[in-house]
């Protein structure tokens, strides 16, 4: 994965840091266009993965738009050279502030997660003289099959209409005139690996389409969100997901009319394996069952395992000794700052290199101050 002369050159460096492969990265985009945006998909990338902009140029030029979940990401998407017409803003609160630049730079669209939010944005659109473009989405109660954390599109999940609602949210879309409608909208969880939960989405999403049909809503697209996951295992296997078999799925079982856009909103499957979190050993400790290989890098640089139980790979980079059993942990003053409990390494000393894969996705983004630790620098190849 690593060439000698990278591991050289990131051994004059700080760490912990991010380093990002752009080559992997274009690969990936190169797939998504293949199999995604040649078949008149819209594709917008969930900048919350990684708001990067060296990251989010090469997502621009490769043709995708951008899904956002924040007043600050419609600015860092606009400042990135990304159009209005190219943004969805979703997110089950939005402020009144958001909502207005949203507006104001007229978006293409707002997906909205509740009635509550559908009469504020009217009010506010009234109020502005505009008309907003509107998604609704929906809460299909499709389970994901991932971690309970990271699954969005249960009844018991704080996102989405449910669909009980239904009669209510058709009275209020007939209602209300500063809303127009677009779409129907969904996202039911991140990093599903089968298939199958996409499936049962395309079957809700076709029945639910022929309801709004019933009500002479005509739905000018169905946006079918993110989720697709990567192997995290073994990156090196599977550094670039299988669009082909995502894309597949949706073409064969949705029923999409012809004058119809679909969309999707691909985070984690575009940039979770072009980045790594870098890190030097500071100690090996002698433990009474296992020894501890202490980095420099914790949980404040990628939270994933300590808030989801994720495994990321460790990659040792500057060692090829025999291998012994080590718990993988950060500095960080709590038990849940482990990287890996019980696994065979080349053996370390202070000063040995790993990487710390699969990281390009809600790592930096997710990274935190608590300790007074400083933001870490990425680099770019
Ligand atoms: N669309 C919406 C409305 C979303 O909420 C998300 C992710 C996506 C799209 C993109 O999903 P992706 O393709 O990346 O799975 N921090 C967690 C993941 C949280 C995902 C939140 N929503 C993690 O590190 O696993």
């Amino acid at each position: 994965m690593f060439t000698k002369d990278q591991i050289r050159h990131f051994q004059s460096l700080k760490t912990p840091f991010y380093y990002y492969d752009l080559k992997l990265l274009d690969q990936s985009l190169e797939e998504v266009k293949k199999h995604g945006l040649s078949r008149g998909y819209h594709i917008h990338f969930a900048i919350k993965a990684n708001f990067n902009a060296e990251i989010l140029e090469r997502i621009r030029q490769a043709g995708l738009g951008i899904d956002c979940v924040s007043g600050a990401e419609i600015i860092r998407a606009l400042e990135c050279g990304f159009r209005p017409d190219q943004i969805a803003f979703a997110g089950v609160g939005k402020t009144d502030e958001e909502i207005l630049i949203g507006l104001n730079h007229n978006i293409y669209s707002f997906n909205c997660e509740s009635l509550e939010e559908l009469r504020v944005l009217n009010e506010l659109a009234n109020r502005e003289g505009k008309v907003a473009n509107v998604a609704v989405r929906l809460n299909p109660n499709v389970e994901a099959k991932t971690h309970k954390y990271i699954t969005t599109g249960l009844h018991e999940n704080k996102f989405g209409i449910s669909t009980d609602k239904l009669p209510q949210l058709f009275r209020l879309l007939h209602d209300l005139k500063s809303i127009r409608l677009m779409g129907i909208h969904f996202h039911i969880g991140s990093q599903i690996r089968d298939l199958e939960p996409f499936r049962q989405l395309c079957l809700r999403t076709n029945e639910l389409q022929k309801e709004f049909e019933a009500e002479g809503f005509h739905l000018q697209h169905l946006n079918l969100g993110g989720g697709y996951g990567i192997n995290y295992e073994d990156p090196d296997l599977e550094p670039i997901p299988d669009f082909k078999a995502f894309f597949d799925l949706f073409s064969e079982h949705l029923d999409h009319r012809d004058d119809q856009q679909i969309h999707f909103e691909l985070g984690r499957s575009v940039v979770g394996q072009c980045g790594s979190l870098i890190s030097r050993v500071l100690y090996v400790k002698e433990g009474v069952a296992t020894d501890f290989a202490i980095l420099d890098a914790g949980m404040t640089e990628l939270i994933r395992p300590a808030l989801y139980q994720a495994s990321h790979r460790v990659d040792v980079l500057t060692s090829s000794k025999p291998e012994k059993t080590y718990d993988v942990v950060g500095p960080i003053c709590e038990s849940s700052d482990t990287f890996q409990r019980g696994i065979r390494l080349p053996e370390l000393q202070r000063g040995d290199l790993v990487a710390i894969r699969s990281a390009g996705a809600y790592g930096e983004v997710m990274s935190s101050g608590f300790n007074l630790r400083e933001r870490v620098k990425s680099y770019y190849s």
